[in-house]
């Protein structure tokens, strides 16, 4: 639906988004015409001195039309709620296959990593007709990932991760955006979505250089940042046992159950006194200020790795 109005419509979710957007306009443009006519044929009917009937009211507004009218009117409200809300919520949460893509924003640039380790900066190649999920973080300040095309626009902040996910219909290169104000170079960070054919993703992909991968290269961070001297067997501390953790639920010492997914690991580094596993002292120093931002992604890519999920790639 490319058009003077509005940028390509690239994404499944561009084009479930302009429907909206056209057909609530075209609704809002036929009541703004309806109220136009009306008082248009009223100022003429009416006018000074015309010999239209003045006076008594029509009984027009019986019992019936009321209600009638009222429910009409709400229902197609109530319509339109589910109708948006239900596409939105859509938006939230990545089909389960979705290929993982990890975006990192600094001042002023997009830092993007592939399953198998490849980086890019400020260009993105997605495969085509895939769902794809973002997993992003900002070093710095807050950052906005925005693509036009596909309709998506999500803020990145530093210290906690951001998600969101899209589905490319189109091929072809189209615009990202930075859309939250982040310094003096805001208006230059910018960069390209690359869509191209499945087939032609793997070859790209595979043509990337070597790079042990984002699992691997977390091992080796576990080892040199020191984690393994209390998370691993031969270990005496007393620390929870990392294997199989990804994706499980966690009891805490505080009575809260939580998901150990990105946010909870990265937050465990980080904030280790704050989600205290239960059964466990709070001895974990904060790793925050230690750990850069791409460790922490790989060391968590690591972790999964230790329950069988390396993060698919094609
Ligand atoms: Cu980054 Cu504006």
């Amino acid at each position: 639906m490319s058009s003077i109005f509005m940028p390509d419509a690239a994404s499944q979710q561009a084009v479930r988004t302009d429907q909206i957007y056209f057909v609530l306009l075209a609704f809002s443009g036929l009541i703004v015409l309806l109220v136009a006519a009306l008082i248009l044929v009223f100022s003429i009917r009416y006018r000074r001195g015309s010999k239209a009937k003045r006076g008594a009211l029509p009984k027009v507004m019986s019992r019936e039309f009321e209600i009638g009218w009222t429910s009409a009117t709400l229902f197609l409200a109530l319509f339109i709620f589910w109708w948006v809300s239900s596409t939105h919520l859509s938006a939230l949460a990545a089909p389960k296959n979705a290929l993982e893509i990890h975006v990192v924003a600094k001042q002023w640039m997009w830092k993007t990593q592939h399953s198998n380790g490849a980086r890019e900066i400020n260009e993105l190649h997605v495969p085509l007709d895939t769902p794809v999920r973002l997993v992003m973080t900002s070093e710095d300040v807050i950052h906005s990932f925005f693509v036009p095309a596909f309709r998506m626009k999500k803020d990145v902040l530093p210290g906690r991760y951001t998600e969101t996910w899209f589905r490319a219909t189109k091929p072809g290169v189209f615009h990202l955006f930075c859309a939250e104000y982040c310094g003096s170079e805001h208006s230059r960070m910018t960069g390209r979505i690359v869509v191209v054919q499945k087939e032609a993703y793997a070859r790209w992909l595979a043509a990337q250089p070597e790079d042990d991968g984002l699992a691997k290269t977390g091992a080796t961070v576990f080892r040199a940042r020191g984690c393994s001297g209390c998370h691993s067997e031969a270990s005496r501390v007393h620390a929870p046992d990392l294997n199989g953790l990804y994706g499980r639920k966690v009891q805490l010492a505080d009575g809260r159950t939580v998901t150990a997914d990105e946010a909870y690991l990265r937050d465990s580094m980080l904030m280790p006194r704050r989600d205290v596993v239960a059964g466990f002292e709070p001895i974990m120093p904060s790793y925050a200020g230690i750990l850069t931002d791409g460790e922490i992604i790989s060391l968590t890519a690591y972790i999964r790795s230790l329950s069988g999920r390396e993060g698919n790639s094609q």
